[in-house]
C-alpha cells in the first residue's frame, strides 16, 4: 500500500471510553497522525456515531477482531463496511471458511481493508512458536483472500516473504526509550518496525499517556523517517 509519508502509518489506538476523550485525543493530534483505531472498548460504549465523527479527520481502522462462525463474521463484515471505515479485522484463528466468508463480504467494499489477526502481541508464547503460528496464519488469510495481517515487527518481514510485499502488515507492541512494556510481550521501536516491513503501526498508551501526544507521535515519526530501508 503507497504511503504519502510516514504519519499514514501510523495508527493511535484509542484505547478510551468515551466519545469526549477520543475526540479530544483526536483534536489534540490533528493531522499529525493518518489514522485512529477504535476497538472493543471505545466501540461498545460509542457506536457509529463516533466513526461518523472520526471519520471526517481520519482514516478509521475498526479493531473489533471478530471471531465468530461464518455467517455471523461475515454479517459483521457487511454492518463495518457500512460503516465507512477504512479497515477491519478478524480472529485468523476462526479458521479458513470464517475467512473466507469474511472475504467475500469485504468484496461488496472495496475501500475497505480486510485483516486478520495472527498471534496477540500480549500472547506469551515463545517467539519462535509465536513465528510459526503467525506465518501459518498469514498464509491462511492470504489464502482466503485477505489483505493482510495484524502481527508483532518480529513476524513482518517474513510474512511478507512468505505471503509477498503487498500483503500488509499492521504491528501493535510498539515501545521505545525507557517505555514499559506493559502487557506487551513482543515490542520494537518505530524505526524497527520500517526496517521489518511494517507497513501500519499501532500505537496506544505510548501516545495516550504521554505529557504532549502529538509530541510523542511526532517523536515516532522522526524515528520511522531514520529508519534504513
Ligand atoms: O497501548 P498499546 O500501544 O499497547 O496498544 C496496542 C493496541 O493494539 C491495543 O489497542 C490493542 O488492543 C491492539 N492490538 C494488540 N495486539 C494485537 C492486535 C491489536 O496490541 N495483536
Amino acid at each position: 500500500m503507497p504511503h504519502d509519508s510516514m504519519k499514514d502509518k501510523i495508527m493511535v489506538a484509542l484505547d478510551v471510553n468515551s466519545k469526549t476523550q477520543a475526540l479530544a485525543i483526536r483534536d489534540t493530534l490533528g493531522d499529525s497522525v493518518g489514522w485512529l483505531k477504535v476497538g472493543l472498548r471505545l466501540f461498545v460504549a460509542e457506536g457509529p456515531s463516533l466513526i461518523a465523527d472520526l471519520s471526517k479527520t481520519h482514516k478509521v481502522f475498526l479493531d473489533l477482531k471478530f471471531h465468530d462462525i461464518p455467517n455471523t463474521v461475515a454479517q459483521a463484515i457487511e454492518s463495518a463496511g457500512a460503516l465507512g471505515v477504512q479497515m477491519v479485522n478478524v480472529h485468523a484463528g476462526g479458521g479458513l471458511p470464517m475467512l473466507q466468508a469474511a472475504s467475500q463480504a469485504a468484496q461488496a467494499f472495496p475501500e475497505m481493508k480486510l485483516i486478520a489477526v495472527t498471534v496477540l502481541t500480549s500472547d506469551t508464547m515463545p517467539k519462535e512458536q509465536a513465528l510459526t503460528v503467525a506465518l501459518e496464519r498469514a498464509k491462511l488469510a492470504k489464502e482466503a483472500g485477505l489483505d493482510g495481517v495484524v502481527c508483532s515487527v518480529f513476524e513482518a518481514a517474513q510474512i511478507k516473504q512468505v505471503c509477498g510485499s503487498g500483503f500488509i502488515t499492521v504491528t501493535p507492541g510498539i515501545r521505545w526509550g525507557n517505555q514499559d512494556a506493559q502487557d506487551q510481550q513482543r515490542i520494537a521501536d518505530p524505526k524497527m518496525a520500517v526496517e521489518h516491513g511494517s507497513d501500519y503501526l499501532v500505537i496506544g498508551r505510548p501516545i495516550l499517556q504521554a505529557d504532549s501526544p502529538k509530541a510523542a507521535a511526532e517523536e515516532a515519526i522522526k524515528m520511522m523517517e531514520g529508519a534504513n530501508h
